[in-house]
């Protein structure tokens, strides 16, 4: 028998990242080549907004996806939201050259209170929320904090992207496919603070970092790589990344929903406590996944090295934390 078509919102979607995404969504690439899904797309009320989500929607149409049970255009969260059971919060302003996702903080924090608020107001109570849209941590704290009613586990953060740029990196320089690399996580924010961490990670059982046996390597190349990657891409396209971006919201949501088998993936979520950072912040830590929850990966040591970029990264929160506080208050 068929499966129950689930409501599927994504905002931002005429944007760039909507139109690498939204066609992957009624794909089944997300949610599972059986799962019929119905998309409930927002976009700012904007004549010229409403026009180009038209013309996507005809594209989508054009595909004929057998998985596509329903689409709809909104220009108000309210309508947008309704009982959703995921919603990809895509559509903010991004960046452009020579800015930090944190000049974005006053600009797009705005957008997720209004979110946050329609979100607890119309979408499912197991709604699962991915927020994309920069500063990704802050305006997911934002967007958790509006939405008193739901629960704070439903609101994540993208630090995915930050993941697979890791793995693409370790993969190229041990000479190994990325999809043998277990046991990678990144830590913190998604800004050039976080921190990738490959002291745990593994390929085929054997340790990576004593095949790399080279933390010069780790601190001058592989961390600033990974950290500085988005504005690299801006630099290099004139746009900030889309397709890279929309790929890994795909594989947050499809790992969260689907489980990821027992294996270690990346997702900011709301702190438990969590190796010390404190409670609420919305923090990369290293998860597994089963059942549509996720669960930090516990115990792990933390050296002097990476408590520092923990710390450097967790102060970056709390002050773009405090920054936005009077939006909450
Ligand atoms: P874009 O400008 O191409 O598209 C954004 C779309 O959002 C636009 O069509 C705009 O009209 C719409 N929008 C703006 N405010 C809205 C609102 N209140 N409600 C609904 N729609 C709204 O931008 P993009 O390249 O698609 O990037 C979107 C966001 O994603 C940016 O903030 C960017 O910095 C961020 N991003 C995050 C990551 C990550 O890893 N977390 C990666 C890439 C990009
Ligand atoms: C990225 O990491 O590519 C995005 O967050 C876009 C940006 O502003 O860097």
């Amino acid at each position: 028998m068929a499966k129950t078509p689930l409501r599927v919102a994504v905002t931002g979607a005429a944007g760039q990242i909507g139109y690498s995404l939204l066609f992957r969504i009624a794909n089944g690439d997300m949610l599972g080549k059986d799962q019929p899904v119905i998309l409930q797309l927002l976009e700012i009320a904007d004549e010229k907004a409403q026009k180009a989500l038209k013309g996507v929607m005809m594209e989508i149409d054009d595909c004929a996806f057998p998985l596509l049970a329903g689409m709809s255009a909104h220009a108000d969260p309210m309508t947008a939201f309704k009982d959703a059971d995921f919603a990809l919060l895509v559509g903010a302003r991004p960046r452009g050259p020579g800015m930090e996702r944190k000049d974005l903080l006053e600009a797009n924090a705005q957008i997720f209170t209004v979110q946050g608020k329609a979100l607890d107001a119309v979408a499912s109570r197991n709604v699962k929320v991915l927020v994309v849209g920069n500063p990704a941590n802050t305006n997911a704290y934002i967007a958790m904090k509006s939405a008193p009613s739901l629960p704070a586990k439903n609101f994540t953060a993208m630090l995915r992207l930050d993941h697979n740029r890791a793995l693409s990196q370790i993969a190229s320089k041990t000479g190994k496919p990325v999809a043998s690399i277990e046991k990678l996580c990144v830590w913190g924010n998604h800004s050039p603070t976080m921190y990738a961490d490959y002291r745990f990670a593994q390929i085929d059982g054997a340790s990576v970092k004593d095949a790399i046996n080279d933390d010069a390597w780790n601190r001058d190349t592989f961390l600033p790589t990974v950290g500085k990657r988005g504005a690299a891409i801006i630099e290099a396209r004139g746009l900030s990344s889309a397709a890279s971006a929309a790929n890994a919201a795909i594989d947050h949501m499809h790992d969260w929903y689907l489980g990821t088998n027992g294996k270690w993936t990346t997702m900011g979520i709301a702190s438990d406590g969590s190796y010390g950072i404190p409670e609420g912040t919305m923090f990369g830590f290293p998860v597994t996944t089963e059942n549509g929850e996720y669960t930090i990966v516990q115990g792990l040591p933390i050296d002097e090295f990476s408590q520092e970029r923990i710390n450097l990264t967790l102060k970056e929160l709390t002050e773009e934390r405090e920054g936005v506080a009077h939006l909450l208050a």
